[in-house]
């Protein structure tokens, strides 16, 4: 089981990006936002796309484990905050953002109530396999009818490297999101050539996709 708190503590961090991911803008009109729409981000660390949802006239919701990971997002992009405590979590609160420093799996539909959409890079991939099914159930309980979701996976021989991050393929995801989904494939590309670490493991293919994933009424 990956200890995420350690993690943050020992800057083993190497999934974090200083740049925007190029999935989100490619497929950000999936999310069929409005302006003022609030983002759920699940599982964010101190993800920079965030600072795209809120650049771009967005509110953002996240929660995270780590509070040293929500610190460095406010300090690293210049954001004052306060911090309240609701129910199981400190919530980190500053102008259209907020994020629930806990456990993903305490949060219930009175945080997220006021969601649009859910934007999960890194997350449910960070999971493994019963946990993310556990995760989906639970995205299911706390999104609202008709919310949409943008997904990016990662898939890769697991035989041949241990994750997180694990791969997921098509299959899984049309397994996770069976029940009350409705779930797109938008894009799949083999993205070795850009994938440093796979090669040097000798990796046959690293897979990228993009899910458009729709909560249908219950
Ligand atoms: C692989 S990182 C991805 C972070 C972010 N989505 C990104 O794209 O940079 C996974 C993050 O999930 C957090 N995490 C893991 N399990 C969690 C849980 N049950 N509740 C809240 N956060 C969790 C970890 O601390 C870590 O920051």
């Amino acid at each position: 089981m990956t200890n995420w708190i350690q993690r943050w503590n020992s800057n083993k961090t190497g999934w974090h990006k200083n740049t925007i991911n190029t999935r989100l803008l490619e497929f950000i009109n999936c999310l069929a936002l409005q302006k003022g729409d609030t983002v759920f981000v699940p599982l964010c660390g101190k993800s920079r796309d965030m600072m795209y949802f809120l650049e771009h006239g967005y509110k953002v919701v996240g929660v995270e484990l780590s509070a040293l990971a929500i610190e460095a997002f406010f300090v690293e992009n210049n954001i004052e905050y306060f911090v309240q405590k609701m129910d199981k979590f400190n919530v980190y609160n500053a102008q259209n953002i907020c994020i629930f420093c806990g456990n993903y799996f305490n949060l219930d539909v009175t945080h997220l109530n006021m969601i649009s959409a859910v934007y999960d890079r890194a997350s449910l991939i960070a999971l493994p396999a019963d946990l993310r099914a556990k995760y989906t159930q639970h995205l299911y309980v706390i999104m609202p009818n008709n919310c949409r979701m943008l997904l990016l996976t990662l898939n890769y021989p697991q035989s041949q490297i241990s994750g997180p991050p694990y791969a997921v393929n098509e299959a899984e995801v049309a397994l996770l999101f069976k029940t009350g989904f409705e779930c797109e494939q938008l894009q799949c590309f083999d993205d070795i050539q850009n994938e440093l670490k796979y090669q040097q493991a000798n990796i046959d293919f690293i897979e990228k996709a993009s899910y458009c994933i729709r909560k249908t009424k219950e």
